[in-house]
């Protein structure tokens, strides 16, 4: 592999030009064919445009999980959150396909707030600010609407009861060497971080032990977290559990046109938490598939592949022909990147500033969402 065709994918890191293909061949899991795109038709009655669109697109055991509910069986859906920092909007795309999945389909949804996991994985995080974030973060899992008795939020710290049982089941289950081999973890690795991938293992067994019955989770996702759910998938039989299906999705371009934002760099990512100011700022700084001069633009067209502009186009808006007209008019040159931008803007700020009311709406609601307050 030449030098600059080098990539790494972890659950915590995301280097380099993402070769999604090669990806799955590593990883092991399957492209979403036409078929298994069908078969969600014939069940939901639509496909929606995350997927038709190509960005949700690898999965394992997707077909099996329709066929599933095909025979009338429960099925429920899981997904979560690293709580580091604030939420930006790559992080709410997969949320969105969540809901969509719950209202069709009526789902329970599982979401996990991890403020654990960040509170090991950075020697700087105060415990304390972790579960912080976590109740920062949930507020914009809640803003997305979930008909609120379906919606299961579980942080952590705070909700361990129900999971611990099936957390220490899982870790019997998985040597050092395997999760060695899965995580890259190494002599200096803290012990809590090594336990960490039973408890998020532990979420997609939780909706079985809850109804008491086979109830498989479907777990929308970017692709980066199948390390977990290859190992839950490994144990679940030996516990008795039903294995978990998965739909990965691509990396939401950064700004900068690099494969994945970065907490590092503010600007490589839309927060929903920006300011319109912020937002202007960000889009029109942002790289784009343009000409270096309008002339040349104009000339010989852009290039919406490899544009982040043109990509959160296609993730933001639902109308197929508006997406496919911002298409044709980079690349004929009808439209320069100036106004592709400003296009953008209008349907980010739109979408933010729904989205932040509903937001404020929930503050002081998340107790009433939390798993082992509804257990009690
Ligand atoms: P975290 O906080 O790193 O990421 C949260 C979710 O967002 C996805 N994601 C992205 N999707 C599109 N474009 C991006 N640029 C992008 N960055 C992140 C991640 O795949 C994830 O779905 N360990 C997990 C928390 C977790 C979890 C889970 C995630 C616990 N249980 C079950 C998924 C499913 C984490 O730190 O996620």
């Amino acid at each position: 592999m030449k030098k600059e065709e080098e990539f790494v994918v972890t659950p915590w890191e995301v280097r380099g030009k993402v070769d999604y293909d090669k990806l799955l061949r590593h990883f092991g899991a399957k492209p979403l064919t036409a078929d298994e795109i069908a078969l969600l038709e014939k069940y939901a009655g639509e496909v929606h445009p995350l997927i038709r669109r190509g960005f949700f697109y690898a999965h394992r055991d997707f077909d099996a999980v329709m066929r599933w509910h095909g025979d009338g069986k429960p099925w429920a859906l899981y997904t979560g959150r690293g709580p580091s920092g604030p939420v930006h909007i790559g992080h709410m795309v997969p949320w969105i396909l969540l809901k969509w999945f719950s209202d069709k389909f009526n789902l329970e949804v599982y979401f996990q707030l991890t403020d654990d996991e960040k509170f090991f994985d950075d020697p700087e995080m105060k415990l304390e600010e972790a579960t912080n974030w976590a109740y920062e973060n949930a507020l914009d899992v809640i803003a997305l609407g979930f008909t609120p008795d379906k919606l299961h939020l579980i942080v952590d710290t705070k909700d361990i009861r129900p999971l611990y049982p099936i957390a220490v089941k899982a870790a019997k289950k998985l040597t050092w060497n395997t999760v060695k081999a899965t995580f890259g973890f190494t002599d200096s690795t803290n012990i809590g971080l090594i336990f960490y991938p039973s408890l998020q293992i532990a979420v997609a067994f939780l909706p079985t032990e809850l109804r008491r019955e086979a109830t498989p989770v479907l777990i929308p996702c970017a692709i980066d977290q199948d390390p977990y759910f290859r190992l839950a998938r490994d144990i679940a039989d030996t516990l008795g559990y039903p294995k978990p299906t998965t739909l990965y999705s691509k990396f939401i371009m950064a700004l900068t046109g690099e494969s994945k934002m970065s907490a590092s760099n503010p600007d490589s990512a839309i927060y929903t938490q920006d300011d319109e100011k912020a937002v202007k700022r960000k889009i029109m700084n942002a790289f784009t598939g343009g000409k270096p001069t309008a002339e040349e633009q104009r000339k010989y067209g852009g290039d919406p592949d490899i544009c982040p502009v043109y990509h959160y186009h296609m993730l933001f808006d639902p109308d197929d022909a508006s997406v496919e007209k911002i298409r044709q008019d980079c690349r004929s040159g009808a439209m320069l990147c100036g106004e592709c931008k400003l296009k953008l803007y209008d349907k980010i700020t739109k979408f933010l500033k729904e989205h932040k009311e509903k937001r404020e709406k929930a503050r002081g609601n998340v107790d009433q969402y939390r798993i082992s307050v509804k257990l009690k």
